[in-house]
């Protein structure tokens, strides 16, 4: 999906159903990078596709391995431990899973086979620490030389064939700022381990360790068994070499689980559970300890291997005291249930999240202060209090490029259910940044979640024919991230279906039973009728014409309303058609009524017509314009006229873009979130 500046959530009163997730982030790269370095060809299955694995990706073709697509399955043809190419300018994103391992792999090769490779990433990525891995591997004589500012990326790495590694003592890392400098140590010095032991200490307590354990187990799935000792010294036994396990599946992202969970506990109070599949109690990531911290909030969670569910246990959720070092970015999802908890929730050993992908403790508590809760953050702490419920507001929510901060702030929709009064909408600005893990976390929330129909936002669009309504409503509902009802293409599609069963058009009650039984799907940006692609034809001037009459007959209309409601679904519509705003959607929040004279009309048309090498001219396109006009107006079943409360949009001298900027300013005027930021 394209980028968008916000998506705006209604008010939402509960959830249930079921969430497929996607792979995780942390074993996706990981294997992506073990799978690299092993020998011959590892298919991994149900990795995650997402910004993140899309960097690692481009760095293993760069570097010379196969990737082979085949369906769901990724074939990776690994280097053997031997460098194909030796050198190369690696762009790895915001992904911190691929600049820590691969700045230790590259290290290694490059100081033993020869090579010069430079690692960078996005500005944000070049302000995240990684001095103590480089403090690491340049005592073993690796040459790491700091492009900016020492002790970040961008690093240039080089080193010339038959480099000695000083590896004979252990290696000492730091682990109290990021684990995954130990695991960049421990995924990448199995290279150099073929006639020697090779053994790591850790300096300082090591935080996160659930995602030592995921680096571990999946090294011993490559066939490398690393003893630990505690939590302190590990040791790569002599004679290791990565052997491919030929098949992995990536499981679900735990940390992603967490979002649902929180969800059950939250919203699934009627009964039907939200569902998760693709990550169970049988995990081995860390962040599944997650559901301990959601059970003791109240949330009744089950689960067995690859399922969780969960429904609402206690209500309100009870606030918790916790030590969250051991589930570092499912914690964040316990700052946005503590919005529905009584009492102050306080989440310590969280100084990680100051080297993140933002600092999470600052933005977490300036986003739940626009909320209104009550917010006390120090260095490595974080305690919430829940608004009260005339406190909630409308919030305008930054995200920061943080996936975790989008994914954690949408809960606050639910609202609600927290006895806010009034209920208030929620704005996510630039929520596409859950690509990172997750990019159809919005869909996936949305599919799940509930709220009377009514509350629904609708935005209609209607006008005369060639006025460009459609494009114009096309073009509001992507850029808001809403539904949009084509309504005309669903009487198109009658005429179609009529036309094909053989039904006069002017049996009015057969064609109403065909109405009422459409089968029609939009997919993406395909209409499919009866499990056929009628895309192209649903335009044709013939379908139109289909439609003109078929339309006429009140019983059509009348089976057609339940099919166009339907469409107001979370978060929101955007409704094009000649009803739309009168008779379908009376109560829709903004409806524009878009004109241009009839000559402005006629050469918009006569220009799309010759596009396509429909010989037209223009005057005979002039006179079926205004001659449509007159029957359009004058007809007794539907005709076109504006809802009263509707706002006029001439658009004869508008771009696309400009009728666009001026609706969503109409919009925002009607939105409580005030003005948007600009661009
Ligand atoms: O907007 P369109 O060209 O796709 O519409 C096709 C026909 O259907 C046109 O004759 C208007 C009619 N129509 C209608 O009667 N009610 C609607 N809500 C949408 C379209």
């Amino acid at each position: 999906m394209l980028e968008i500046p916000f998506v705006d959530l209604p008010p939402l009163h509960g959830a249930s159903g079921t969430a497929v997730l996607p792979g995780s982030k942390s074993i996706s790269n990981r294997v992506l990078l073990l799978a690299g370095l092993a020998g011959g060809e590892t298919a991994v299955h149900d990795l995650l596709d997402s910004d993140d694995t899309r960097v690692m990706l481009a760095a293993l073709k760069a570097l010379g391995c196969t990737l082979r697509r085949d369906g769901p399955v990724l074939h990776v043809g690994g280097l053997g431990g031997r460098l194909r190419v030796h050198e190369a300018s690696l762009f790895l994103g915001n992904a911190g899973t691929a600049m820590r391992p691969l700045t230790a792999a590259l290290a290694v090769l490059a100081t033993t086979q020869g090579g010069r490779f430079e690692l960078r990433g996005v500005p944000r990525m070049h302000e995240r620490p990684i001095g103590d891995l480089v403090d690491a591997l340049r005592p073993l004589g690796c040459r790491v030389d700091d492009l900016g500012q020492p002790g970040y990326p961008p690093l240039l790495v080089h080193g010339d064939a038959g480099g000695r590694l000083e590896i004979g003592r252990p290696i000492r890392v730091r682990g109290d700022v990021s684990s995954q400098f130990l695991t960049a140590l421990l995924l990448a010095l199995p290279l150099v381990a073929a006639d020697r032991e090779v053994a790591v200490e850790v300096d300082g307590e090591l935080i996160s360790r659930p995602y030592v354990e995921i680096t571990l187990n999946l090294l011993a799935r490559f066939g490398i068994d690393v003893a630990r000792d505690g939590w302190r010294r590990f040791t790569i036994p002599r004679g290791s070499a990565y052997r491919t396990p030929g098949a992995i599946r990536v499981e679900g992202d735990a940390s992603s689980a967490s979002y649902f969970v929180a969800l059950g506990a939250i919203a699934a109070g009627g009964g039907a559970p939200v569902r998760i599949e693709g990550v169970g109690l049988d995990s081995i990531q860390g962040d599944i300890r997650f559901v301990d911290a959601a059970r003791a909030m109240g949330g009744d969670v089950r689960g067995g291997p690859g399922w969780l569910e969960v429904r609402r246990g206690r209500w309100p959720l009870e606030a918790i005291t916790l030590d969250c070092n051991h589930i570092p970015d499912a914690a964040m999802t316990l700052a946005a249930m503590a919005l529905y908890a009584r009492g102050t929730t306080r989440l310590t050993g969280i100084a990680s999240w100051r080297v993140k992908e933002t600092d999470r403790i600052a933005a977490m508590a300036a986003e739940l202060r626009r909320l209104g809760a009550t917010v006390v953050a120090g260095d490595d702490f974080v305690e919430i209090t829940a608004p009260a419920p005339h406190a909630w507001r409308a919030a305008s929510l930054h995200t920061y490029d943080d996936h975790r901060m989008a994914m954690c702030l949408a809960l606050a929709a639910f609202n609600p259910l927290a006895g806010a009064t009034p209920a208030r909408p929620v704005r996510i600005l630039d929520p596409r940044c859950v690509g990172k893990t997750f990019p159809d976390y919005f869909e996936t929330l949305f599919g799940l979640a509930w709220t009377p129909p009514e509350t629904v936002p609708v935005i209609t669009v209607d006008g005369p024919t060639a006025s460009g309504k459609g494009t114009l409503a096309a073009a509001l509902a992507q850029r808001l991230g809403y539904h949009l009802l084509d309504s005309g293409a669903l009487y198109r599609a009658t005429g179609l279906a009529a036309r094909s069963a053989g039904v006069a058009l002017d049996d009015e009650a057969a064609l109403a039973r065909l109405a009422a039984r459409l089968d029609l799907r939009f997919d993406a940006d395909r209409v499919v009728l009866r499990g056929e692609d009628v895309t192209d034809e649903l335009r044709l001037e013939s379908t139109g014409a289909l439609a003109s009459r078929v339309s006429a007959w009140p019983a059509v209309r009348e089976a057609l309303h339940g099919l166009q409601l339907a469409f107001r679904r979370v978060p929101g519509l955007v409704a094009d058609g000649r009803d739309m705003g009168t008779v379908v959607f009376p109560d829709a929040a903004l409806k524009v009524f878009l004109t241009a004279g009839s000559a402005e009309r006629a050469a918009r048309r006569h220009k799309q017509l010759i596009s396509k090498g429909i010989p037209a001219t223009l005057d005979d396109l002039r006179a079926d314009i205004e001659a449509r006009d007159r029957r359009d107006l004058n007809r007794p079943v539907a005709p076109l006229r504006p809802a009263e409360d509707a706002l006029a949009l001439d658009n004869s001298h508008l771009s696309i873009d400009e009728s666009v900027e001026r609706v969503l300013g109409w919009w925002d005027e009607r939105r409580p979130f005030g003005t948007p930021p600009a661009g």
